[in-house]
């Protein structure tokens, strides 16, 4: 059995007043077609193929090669967007699922169910509906004596006795292919409007007395439909509540779930803590038995276990095992802290990797460096990466002190066991073992190291 999926996503969204297609505006980070198309991948055994229209070009290319694209040009109603569909999937599925791109919040449960209904009946297609108080324009689902759906009649149209009816069109179908097709081409132009309304091939059916059926849903949670930012905002909140209880469900703690902001595809390992305002972005990872937050902000980045990350804004940034940054601190891109680096307030670090057990408890800046394990970087101090060209880099080696307050002007290398006194101005390569003091700094006598050398 071969099952694909049309997903109509041509129509500008006037409603939503903006320059970007409805289709690209994002919900829980991810644009609102990669929530649909995440959703059908269970139900569906071929590629989707979704209508493009308004702002082709930007929708197709975020779309890549996870769906084929046809042109619905110029856009003439949902019947007619899904007609376009029809060269490239005539005679190569079984089932056809239409539905919706501003519909993201339906399940892929949701779309099998369908599929499932579909098999199972007689007729030409069936449908999703659902039961609410506020039709929020929807179209209105008409039954037959019988059971079986007798119309969908749009709210524009619809009487006021039919205004009354609280069963809704959600906006998702699925159609025995051959019927489909055909039925595309019988869908008469709707006389006020002058578009081919989709929602017009359930009277096709009816006509010829075939059967259409119906799964029902109550969770309105699944049934908001984007049409203005009102809704975009409303369908981002039950989304985010369902992102959160998921994550809850797989064991990971939430203070205030309703201040904790997760993107969809964000992975967090089981015994984390997620404080509250904490905002969690794109591709992050994070692990097992961490604390996060509050008022944290991680995008893009890779935190190991048992770590602690207190009012820390990062991106693209790496923390490994027992980490413990913050508060105040922010890490951009390239940062990489190693095992059991302690990084305290108001700290800046980016494209440095802090070997394991570094510690830099106050106000630096390290850029463009790399410093070895257990060296301790003083207060106040700050690598002169950049000098008005080019970003240049430091090395720092291991068990090395670098005093308070210390320059270091890159390029530069400061060999192991070394160390700076507070102040320094450091322009020149500091050999191992050595105390440099002044401005700019210079060596006055060599040291005995506390921790044993290596190798
Ligand atoms: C549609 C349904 C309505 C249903 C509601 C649920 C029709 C006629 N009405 O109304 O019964 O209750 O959805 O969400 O189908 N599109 C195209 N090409 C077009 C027109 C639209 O691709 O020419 C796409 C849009 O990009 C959008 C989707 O189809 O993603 C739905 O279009 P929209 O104008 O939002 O329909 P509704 O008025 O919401
Ligand atoms: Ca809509």
């Amino acid at each position: 059995m071969k099952v694909t999926a049309v997903l109509l996503a041509a129509g500008q969204g006037t409603r939503m007043k903006s320059s970007m297609p409805k289709v690209l505006h994002p919900l829980c980070g991810k644009p609102m077609v990669w929530h649909v198309l995440e959703a059908l991948k269970s139900a569906i055994t071929e590629k989707p193929v979704v209508v493009v229209g308004y702002g082709a070009e930007e929708v197709k290319k975020y779309l890549g090669d996870s769906a084929d694209c046809v042109l619905q040009e110029p856009q003439l109603g949902t019947g007619h967007a899904a007609m376009q569909a029809e060269s490239l999937l005539k005679g190569k599925t079984d089932y056809v699922i239409v539905t919706y791109a501003d519909m993201p919040l339906l399940r892929g449960e949701t779309f099998r169910s369908l599929v499932e209904t579909q098999r199972l009946n007689s007729g030409p297609f069936s449908l999703v509906t659902a039961i609410a108080d506020d039709p929020r324009g929807f179209g209105r689902i008409l039954r037959n004596p019988d059971g079986t759906v007798s119309a969908i009649v749009e709210e524009y149209v619809a009487t006021p006795e039919q205004q009354k009816i609280k069963e809704l069109n959600v906006g998702a179908y699925c159609f025995n292919a051959d019927w489909l097709w055909d039925a595309l081409h019988r869908i008469p132009k709707n006389p006020k409007k002058g578009e081919y309304y989709l929602t017009d091939v359930v009277e096709l059916a009816v006509q010829n007395s075939l059967p259409v059926q119906a799964v029902v849903h109550d969770d309105f949670s699944e049934t908001i439909g984007i049409n203005t930012r009102i809704h975009l905002s409303e369908a981002e909140a039950a989304l985010r509540m369902r992102i959160n209880r998921e994550h809850m469900l797989n064991g990971v703690s939430m203070i205030d779930p309703n201040s904790t902001y997760i993107d969809a595809g964000v992975k967090i390992g089981r015994d984390t803590l997620i404080m509250p305002n904490t905002h969690l972005h794109g591709e992050t990872k994070i692990g097992e038995g961490n604390v996060i937050g509050p008022n944290t902000i991680i995008r893009d980045s890779i935190i190991g276990n048992r770590c602690k990350v207190l009012a820390v804004v990062m991106e693209g940034a790496v923390l490994e095992d027992e980490v413990d940054v913050g508060p105040f601190a922010r890490l951009r891109k390239g940062a990489h802290l190693k095992s059991h680096v302690h990084m305290g307030n108001f700290g800046e670090v980016k494209d440095s990797t802090l070997g394991e057990g570094v510690k830099m408890g106050h106000f630096s800046y390290i850029g463009d460096a790399k410093i070895g394990a257990n060296t301790n970087i003083g207060a106040g101090t700050v690598t002169a990466n950049y000098d008005g060209e080019k970003k240049n880099t430091t090395e720092i080696g291991e068990d090395v002190f670098i005093g308070s307050d210390t320059m270091l002007v890159a390029p530069l290398k400061i060999g192991n066991g070394a160390r700076t006194g507070a102040g320094a101005i450091v322009t020149k390569n500091v050999p191992e073992d050595t105390l440099v003091v002044g401005m700019p700094a210079r060596a006055i006598k060599k040291l005995e190291r506390k921790t044993k050398k290596k190798g």
